[in-house]
């Protein structure tokens, strides 16, 4: 499927940015689960970098907060599909759409996220 998550801002549109917690909350190797207007946002600190993304797998509904971190990788613990943490590209089946990942800012100490105006961009096989 041609659909990636996180591939930036659309040309046109409002964009807004969601606060998600401060970046000393979250240890380096660790990951937490955010609640933003009732979705689940994964956020991941490796590396240095943040990283946020829809929190739940997009072969089934099950929390990503649950799985493992490994070598740049997500690994969801329910089917043991692994995916991108920079693209979310579902790297094994059984999940063939990646994740939605947003844009992450890092201000004043927060870890943000820029996303079009709307409900959060999640994706899901049918
Ligand atoms: S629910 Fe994640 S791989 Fe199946």
């Amino acid at each position: 499927m041609g659909r990636r998550g996180g591939a930036g801002r659309r040309d046109r549109g409002l964009s807004r940015r969601i606060d998600l917690l401060g970046e000393d909350e979250l240890a380096e190797g660790e990951m937490r689960m955010v609640w933003v207007d009732g979705d689940p946002v994964l956020v991941v600190h490796v590396n240095g970098s943040f990283h946020a993304m829809q929190g739940t797998c997009s072969h089934e509904y099950f929390e990503l907060d649950r799985g493992f971190l490994t070598a740049g990788t997500l690994t969801c613990a329910l089917h043991l599909s692994r995916f991108d943490l920079e693209d979310g590209e579902a790297l094994d089946p059984p999940a063939e759409l990646p994740l939605a990942v947003y844009d992450v800012a890092v201000v004043d100490g927060r870890v943000t996220i820029d996303v079009p105006d709307g409900p959060l961009e999640v994706n899901e096989d049918a």
